[in-house]
């Protein structure tokens, strides 16, 4: 099979397209035909040397994907051959065939497009397990969402309007702050122009902060809590180390938390992805929660759809296209 690894780490140049051995799948496991997979920010961290897979993933790049079941190992029950489905990935999506522990399937959301189907598990799951499940996000509640059109950031608008929630974003350009708004955001802030503090406490305070920032608005975060709020960093891209005055967390109650979804064990991802296919996958059939792709890109150019990320001109996900359909 053809997929897409990073020998030598580096910029979009340095993926290459190249010949693997086809999987089979072990106890537990089913083999996929790939039809389509998705960029995540996470993948060029990895190409660039950053963030290698857990011990034992493939050095595949990729971290979610969709397509139809080729082989089911021993002991797999309750899917057949031919099932169309999308999996969360340690690694290995940027292929033609990947191997995936069963429990991270899903079955595709009534009424989508099975390439589309691709850009969901890492967003979803990553969205529920973190604002859900662990920051307990409840409606009527602000939920305060950095990086509101990229991939994580356009599900976490999305879903937080959904389940009853007032959402507040930061985009970094005028479109993005329009296009946020069209996806349902109460608030959108231009974080180059605006203070999104000052956007925050004017309403109250955020109950819920979803960070891909880090260290630059740690500090700022903190500050917007409301009493009682919770923010959960998933991201780096702004650093990782930071001060914090404690003083101001404990007099708002407050928590911060740090999680990684690729590093949880098997168990644990399988418990994200069944409690996300039956809350969130019943709001993307019934279309409040809609499946926002920019781009298709064929897999053979994953380093074009690298690029674009890293541009960051994209609004939602970059689907990779095997050409299976
Ligand atoms: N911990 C986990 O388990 C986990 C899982 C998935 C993703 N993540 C993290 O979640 C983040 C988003 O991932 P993604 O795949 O959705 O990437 P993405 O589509 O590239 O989204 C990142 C967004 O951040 C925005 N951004 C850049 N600088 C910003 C700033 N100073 N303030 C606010 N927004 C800013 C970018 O656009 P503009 O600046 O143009 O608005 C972009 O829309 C990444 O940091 C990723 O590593 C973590």
């Amino acid at each position: 099979m053809r997929a897409v690894t990073a020998p030598d780490p580096g910029g979009p140049e340095a993926l290459v397209v190249s010949e693997h051995p086809d999987p089979t799948p072990g106890p537990g496991e089913v083999v996929l035909d790939v039809v389509a997979s998705a960029v995540n920010r996470a993948d060029t961290l990895q190409r660039q040397g950053f963030y290698p897979p857990p011990p034992g993933a493939s050095d595949i790049l990729g971290m979610e994907c969709s397509g139809r079941i080729a082989a089911l190992g021993e002991g797999v029950e309750g899917w057949s051959v031919g099932d169309e489905v999308c999996a969360l990935l340690a690694a290995g999506g940027y292929a033609e065939q990947v191997a995936v522990p069963a429990g991270q399937l899903m079955a595709v959301p009534a009424g989508i497009d099975l390439v589309d189907a691709a850009a969901l598990p890492e967003v979803a799951c990553t969205v529920w397990s973190n604002v859900f499940m662990i920051a307990g996000l409840q409606p009527g509640e602000t939920l305060l969402v950095h990086g509101g059109a990229g991939g994580i950031g356009t599900t976490a608008i999305q879903l937080g309007k959904a389940l009853g929630a007032r959402v507040v974003t930061t985009c970094g350009t005028e479109e993005k702050v329009a296009y946020c708004r069209d996806l349902g955001a109460d608030v959108a802030v231009n974080y180059r122009t605006e203070d999104f503090v000052a956007a925050v406490k004017e309403i109250g305070g955020a109950d819920v902060v979803l960070d891909n920032m880090g260290a630059s608005y740690l500090a700022r975060n903190v500050d917007a809590l409301a009493t009682e709020g919770r923010l959960v960093v998933i991201g780096m891209q702004g650093g990782t180390t930071a001060e914090l005055d404690l003083s101001v967390l404990l007099r708002k109650r407050g928590a911060v938390i740090a999680t990684s979804l690729r590093a949880r064990p098997a168990p644990e991802k399988e418990a994200i992805v069944a409690a996300t296919a039956e809350h969130v996958w019943p709001l993307v059939a019934d279309g409040s929660v809609r499946v926002v792709v920019h781009d298709r890109v064929p897999l053979a150019e994953a380093a074009r759809a690298h690029q674009l990320m890293e541009d960051s001109s994209h609004s939602g996900k970059i689907v990779l296209v095997t050409g299976r359909s």
